[in-house]
């Protein structure tokens, strides 16, 4: 079973500057603490239940969790963010892993939380992963994704023509290389595998998903969006790349 992802090496030479780029809050990263804060807030459980922090990066929703006195495991594909990890946070079992491909042997989940990282399974593999991680939870368990995402395919052609106007090739061209769906997409993916799933729109880049495992619904839930406050809606394309 590989527990590789295809964009290791970006981020394997991305590890040591990763929480520098975060801090800067630029692009993306807008609101990136609040946005932590937020799904760290989202996550039911009790003390000492176990949850996933999935693609954990350096570990910075890791130590949230660890503060609320959750057994986290931190799942991680890149060996130098996972490297990162257990330097910052000694007392967190990390192990090699990816949404696709959750590492053998954890302890059924109270939780699995996700920032930034979903976007790197591909279309073809998103059910498949999120039926994957739906059968790694307790029957009363959440998953809880944070990750960019499109309210629709209209805006997200007016996003990138945006910033092909304002010459941000960089930030095109990731956008263009990794999966980020669309909100409906998205929750009608968590729906087909059997998750009950909800989605909010948390700043203009970023959507938090939850799901839980119930019955089948195929109702589609986009409740309007709430911003951060002191964050702009993603509605205003114009000015996603000051
Ligand atoms: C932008 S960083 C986000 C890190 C961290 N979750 C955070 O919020 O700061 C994306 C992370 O996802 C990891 N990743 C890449 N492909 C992945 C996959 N298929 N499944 C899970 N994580 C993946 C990367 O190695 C990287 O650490």
């Amino acid at each position: 079973m590989s527990v590789r992802s295809r964009f290791e090496a970006e981020f394997d030479e991305w590890a040591d500057t990763y929480d520098q780029t975060v801090a800067t809050g630029s692009d993306v990263f807008q609101g990136y603490d609040d946005v932590l804060d937020a799904v760290a807030a989202e996550v039911v459980a009790s003390d000492g239940a176990a949850v996933v922090d999935l693609g954990a990066g350096t570990g910075n929703l890791s130590a949230r969790l660890v503060r609320r006195n959750l057994r986290v495991t931190a799942v991680e594909p890149s060996l130098a963010m996972r490297h990162a990890l257990r330097r910052k946070l000694p007392e967190v079992e990390v192990l090699a892993g990816t949404c696709q491909h959750l590492p053998e042997g954890l302890p059924p989940l109270e939780a699995i939380a996700s920032t930034f990282a979903f976007h790197h399974v591909s279309p073809a593999m998103r059910r498949r992963s999120l039926a994957r991680l739906a059968e790694a939870l307790l029957p009363q368990g959440h998953l809880i994704i944070a990750d960019i995402a499109f309210a629709g395919p209209q805006l997200r052609r007016r996003i990138f023509g945006e910033l092909a106007r304002r010459d941000r090739h960089d930030l095109l061209g990731n956008l263009r290389v990794e999966f980020y769906p669309t909100v409906d997409v998205l929750l009608a993916a968590m729906h087909d595998v059997g998750l009950q799933a909800r989605a909010r729109q948390l700043t203009p880049w970023v959507w938090l998903f939850t799901a839980k495992r119930g019955p089948l619904d195929l109702g589609i839930s986009t409740p309007v969006p709430r911003p951060i406050h002191g964050l702009r809606a993603q509605g205003e394309a114009e000015s996603l790349a000051d």
